[in-house]
């Protein structure tokens, strides 16, 4: 088995190859002056399975994927698993006004066509999966969360109704309180965002969510939380897609951290093993 990290996935395929104990493939990767990439492999793949790992945000990354498929192609392997530990372009599943792209579709086709089996990891939108034609599968980062949290808090939460099932199963692995917040508009300038049945007040909580972007959902429940009682808001999200003046916003968190599948600062969770438990 190969294992082969893009540049936006080294540090998760660094970590991959470690719990499954093998080296990493050498290779090559740079950009141009002009910003175009250049990939190489620098080992044999004749006859190997081959994992290639690499994340689709920003944009100029998946071009980069397309390369370094291109490149696996070229040798006699004998099968090509990509994992896009953020597949981008989920919330763009369906056209939603006359003309548009399906985003979610485009980037399904392309990225299988090399590809005989392709995993990702908390997709925004499950049904996504069906625009492969190839074996795909999600995983989820929830027992990476639930190793992260342990000892740190009562009760996990999820900010919307959406994102239950994966604030659901860390709470029970971590057999702490769970519950999801329901948003309600007050007023033009008000929102309410309240935990649906849990108080909260004088708990240690945990706000998962698929994706922290602008931040507006984690700094408003963050907000409301700590008005209704909880002492200490931890967020954490599985894809940190972090806005530039993200961190301002979110001034009010205890503390914010993302998984490794887009790589940050904030990558403080690996979902190596939950990674690795598919080829175990
Ligand atoms: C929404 O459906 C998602 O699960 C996230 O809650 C959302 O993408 C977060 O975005 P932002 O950080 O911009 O509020």
């Amino acid at each position: 088995m190969k294992i082969i990290g893009g540049s936006a996935s080294r540090m998760l395929a660094g970590e991959l190859a470690q719990v499954l104990g093998i080296e990493l493939t050498k290779t090559e990767f740079r950009r141009f002056p002009d910003g175009e990439a250049y990939v190489r492999i620098s080992e044999d793949l004749t006859g190997e399975k081959v994992i290639l790992i690499q994340t689709t945000h920003p944009d100029e990354n998946i071009v980069e994927l397309f390369l370094w498929q291109d490149a696996i192609n070229d040798f006699e392997i004998d099968s090509l698993i990509t994992i896009t530990p953020y597949f981008g372009y989920a919330r763009q599943d369906k056209a939603f006004e006359s003309g548009e792209a399906i985003s979610a579709r485009a980037l399904a086709e392309r990225i299988e066509l090399f590809s005989d089996e392709v995993i990702t990891i908390d997709i925004h939108n499950k049904q996504v999966l069906d625009y492969f034609n190839k074996p795909a599968s999600d995983l989820s980062a929830s027992s990476a969360f639930a190793r992260y949290f342990s000892g740190k808090v009562d009760a996990i939460l999820s900010p919307d109704k959406g994102g239950a099932e994966r604030a659901q199963k860390a709470s029970d692995i971590l057999g702490c309180d769970f519950d999801f917040l329901e948003k309600t508009r007050i007023d033009a300038e008000t929102v309410e965002m309240i935990p649906k049945n849990l108080s909260v007040e004088g708990k240690r909580v945990a706000i998962v969510d698929d994706i922290i972007s602008t931040g507006g959902t984690i700094a408003l429940a963050t907000k409301q939380l700590k008005e209704q009682g909880a002492v200490e808001v931890r967020a954490a999200c599985t894809h940190g897609l972090f806005a530039p003046s993200v961190f301002d916003k979110l001034y009010d968190c205890d503390e914010v951290v993302a998984t490794d599948t887009v790589e940050s600062d904030a990558s403080k969770i690996s979902v190596a093993e939950e990674i690795a438990d598919v080829f175990g």
